[in-house]
């Protein structure tokens, strides 16, 4: 593994070099420059095409990049993280969400054993559990069948749940209703059982830790609301499961361990919504679907491990990252889903890169001396040409763009809808791209004074990505892109992307402040004087100030 500082690698002056000769060069001309710009620039692999050539990059760009990559040891990091060695190296632990999709027979071990077949155990006991739901079969306390799932869960145990349901939910079972309480804002457990009766509604409890704040109070609310309306503690074994990797902390909830379904410590939270973290997804979807998902990852992963890095999406997409970010000064990627049921896939994304890139040291602990991790967001098109697309047209900021798209519709409404989608989804690749000058607008009949407010610069960069259709398997490989393509970038900062020691601070003050707002008396603050001044005007909004 590299342990030069970045800027000392020989690719990375070459690139600083290749970007102040490339910076000032429009797309235009780029385009113009060679006519067989689009096809070196796109990738077909495991039925993704990938236009990434409305970027601001020569075949000089990605020849240095891949150097980049090289030097930083890009392969032998791949090598490590599928072997299984312990590659976080802050919390001492192996990064094996790879494993969670790696096919019966593989064998990957972590200190010594086997977890592929501790991995299918566990899928399998999903899968009798989901069937036995689905079905009808599992029934609740007053002998009814289930009808609605509640997800309890947060961050990495829930973003994955919820955005996959939403994204499948053209596969899943319409009689079951699903609903996701994440927040410690009471409001989100209210609405989320509004209307559901206990005999009928089965919660999942899903924590890697089972100790989140958010979680266990939720968890707890749950248990309360469910008894009130059973009236006996032998409720909970059939209205409340578990997902963690903590088993003494489940069972200390109240849960029966039979009702558990366990991770490992080497499955990061944001990167487990193919563990048991996805048991909501298996029950909306089915164990068949739940498998092709598993395959999609799968395919992407070995794509990652075995492509040329030259025609490697989750490699160039990383890269890429890199390149705006450390040579543009980009901040930030916008995620567009040209696809309604990608609604969460921004949010989603968002934990998954910006937990972990979001570093200022490198792996022994250096202050990084470039940027780190862009931040990340998105909606669905077309609803954020009507919003925010503005700025990326007009605005001052550079915002590379990730486009995705779908040829077939999901609901064929036997009029043109998909045809128009798919039009903007072009027409705004293109417009960001290659813009509209003031000699076009001239041209058009454009009064003089109306012509610096109408023109497009263009130069924005963006990748198209293309798919048949949105289903289980291609919603694996698409996840499995944007994990693969973070690591990539991680490598290249040199910086641990599967610890989030960053949410800790929060965590521990608010644990402090909880006893300050709910003591009897006032309070001795001992925080600054902003901190303690919220604190006692909250107190005087609630009414518990004496
Ligand atoms: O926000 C920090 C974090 O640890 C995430 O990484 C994780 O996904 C989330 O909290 C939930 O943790 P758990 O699954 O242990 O409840």
């Amino acid at each position: 593994m590299a342990n030069s500082n970045l800027r000392n690698l020989p690719a990375w002056s070459a690139l600083t070099q290749h970007f102040s000769e490339l910076a000032n060069i429009p797309l235009r001309q780029l385009f113009a420059d060679d006519p067989q710009r689009n096809e070196r620039f796109t990738v077909q692999a495991l039925g993704l095409y990938f236009d990434y050539s409305k970027h601001r990059i020569t075949p000089e760009t990605v020849r240095l990049l891949v150097e980049l990559a090289e030097q930083s040891g890009l392969r032998q990091h791949i090598d490590a993280m599928f072997s299984g060695e312990k590659i976080n190296v802050t919390e001492k632990r192996a990064v094996l969400h790879t494993a969670l999709r790696a096919p019966k027979g593989k064998q990957i071990f972590v200190d010594g054993v086997d977890v592929v077949p501790d991995v299918h155990a566990v899928l399998e006991k999903m899968a009798g559990f989901a069937e036995q739901v689905r079905s009808g079969a599992w029934k609740g306390f007053t002998g009814k069948r289930i009808r609605n799932v509640v997800n309890i869960g947060i961050g990495g145990s829930d973003l994955g749940p919820v955005m996959a349901y939403e994204a499948l939910k053209n596969y899943s079972q319409r009689d079951l209703d699903f609903r996701f309480v994440s927040n410690v804002d009471g409001t989100d457990f209210a609405e989320a059982t509004h209307g559901l009766n206990a005999d009928e509604t089965l919660f999942i409890v899903c924590s890697k830790t089972f100790t989140t704040l958010e979680t266990m109070a939720n968890a707890h609310t749950a248990r309360k609301w469910a008894l009130q309306q059973l009236g006996d503690e032998a409720a909970v074994a059939r209205h409340f499961v578990a997902v963690s990797t903590n088993r003494v902390k489940v069972e200390e909830f109240g849960i029966d361990s039979a009702n558990m379904f366990g991770f490992w410590d080497w499955v990061g939270g944001r990167y487990s919504m193919d563990s048991a973290i996805g048991l909501s997804t298996m029950i909306s979807i089915g164990p068949e679907r739940f498998t092709e998902m598993l395959s999609g990852f799968h395919a992407m992963d070995e794509h990652f491990r075995t492509a040329p890095f030259e025609s490697n999406l989750p490699v160039l997409m990383g890269l890429l990252v890199v390149w705006y970010n450390c040579f543009f000064d980009a901040q930030t990627v916008a995620v567009l889903p040209y696809e309604q049921y990608l609604k969460r896939f921004p949010a989603y994304l968002q934990q998954l890169t910006m937990e972990s890139t979001g570093k200022q040291v490198t792996l022994d602990g250096t202050r990084v001396d470039y940027q780190t991790g862009p931040v990340y967001w998105g909606e669905p098109g077309t609803n954020g040409q009507h919003s925010f697309y503005q700025l990326i047209h007009q605005g001052t900021k550079l915002i590379p763009c990730d486009f995705i798209a779908f040829g077939e519709a999901l609901h064929n409404l036997g009029n043109n809808h998909h045809d128009l989608l798919l039009a903007n989804v072009f027409a705004q690749a293109e417009a960001l791209a290659f813009g509209r000058t003031p000699e076009e607008l001239r041209a058009a009949g454009t009064a003089e004074w109306l012509v610096p407010h109408r023109t497009f610069e263009g130069n924005r960069p963006s990748t198209t990505i293309l798919a048949k259709a949105l289903t289980p398997e291609m919603l694996g490989k698409l996840v499995a892109l944007y994990e693969h393509s973070v690591f990539t970038q991680g490598t290249i900062w040199q910086i641990d992307c599967f610890d989030q020691w960053g949410v800790e601070l929060g965590k521990v003050l608010a644990e402090k402040i909880v006893p300050e707002l709910e003591a009897a008396g006032e309070p001795d603050l001992k925080h600054d004087s902003s901190t303690n001044a919220l604190i006692r005007h909250y107190r005087s909004l609630r009414g518990t100030a004496k």
